[in-house]
């Protein structure tokens, strides 16, 4: 049997959360409560396959378009969970990050996201990378700037400039995505980590976000392992 290689990291959109509580007749909030419970039980999963990097779309700049209430409610949601369900990444030596703009999220949001982020700023066992206020463009456009700044500073040469150093002026230097899954029947990126997906797998799946489990990411991890990776190359058999 061929060993089954574990990506090192993977992303996810987790999209589906409103359409899962309709088909049941709740508010668009419930399928959020059970999409914080689903990406608990995958993160651990995951982390406990091997995978090193998880990132997730917890919320994009796009999304404060919503209804108040969900806003509101989405929130208040986080809050609680990286304050209180989220044990497991002290559990497992797992280190959280964010990557969004800090503008417009309320000092309660940030409060939460600077205590579990400075409760694991020393953990070396994985990251978990978790996207609020985010929007790809516009990290690689804060990147710019700050690049910019830094020549100006004499900090860094133009010469100096290429993918490795670019890499170190995004929210957070990560290594490249390997996977990306996306839930519930859309077949998009959504400003989504344009520059770390680069050379990603696409894995789509019409399964909604809240009912995504462990078989289904072990589906996911079998259709990589299906996939030959040539990064423009060629492979020789
Ligand atoms: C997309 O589903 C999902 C979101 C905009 C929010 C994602 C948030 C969670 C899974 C909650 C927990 C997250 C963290 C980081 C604690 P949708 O609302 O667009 O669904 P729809 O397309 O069916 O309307």
């Amino acid at each position: 049997m061929i060993e089954e290689k574990v990506p090192n990291h993977i992303a996810i959109i987790m999209d589906g959360n409103g359409r899962w509580a309709q088909k049941r007749g709740l508010k668009r909030t419930k399928g959020h409560k059970k999409g914080a419970d689903t990406l608990k039980k995958i993160c651990e999963y995951g982390y406990d396959k091997g995978i090193k990097v998880l990132s997730v779309f917890a919320f994009s700049t796009e999304n404060w378009k919503r209804d108040e209430e969900e806003v509101n409610y989405l929130m208040e949601l986080f809050i609680k969970v990286f304050n209180d369900n989220f044990d497991f990444v002290k559990k497992k030596n797992i280190k959280v990050v964010f990557s969004g703009l800090r503008e417009k999220i309320s000092d309660k949001v940030q409060r939460a996201m600077d205590k579990i982020v400075n409760d694991t700023k020393d953990n070396t066992d994985g990251i978990f990378n978790i996207c609020l206020n985010y929007g790809g463009q516009s990290e690689i456009v804060q990147a710019t700037k700050k690049i910019i700044l830094d020549i100006k500073k004499n900090n860094i040469d133009i010469e100096d400039i290429n993918e490795n150093t670019f890499s170190k002026y995004l929210f957070n230097d990560l290594p490249p995505i390997d996977l990306l899954i996306r839930t519930s029947g859309e077949y998009r990126i959504s400003n989504f980590m344009l520059w770390q997906m680069a050379y990603s797998e696409f894995y789509f799946t019409d399964v909604l976000w809240p009912d995504f489990d462990e078989k289904e990411l072990d589906k996911a991890i079998e259709s990589y392992n299906n996939r030959e990776r040539r990064y423009g190359g060629i492979n020789k058999k």
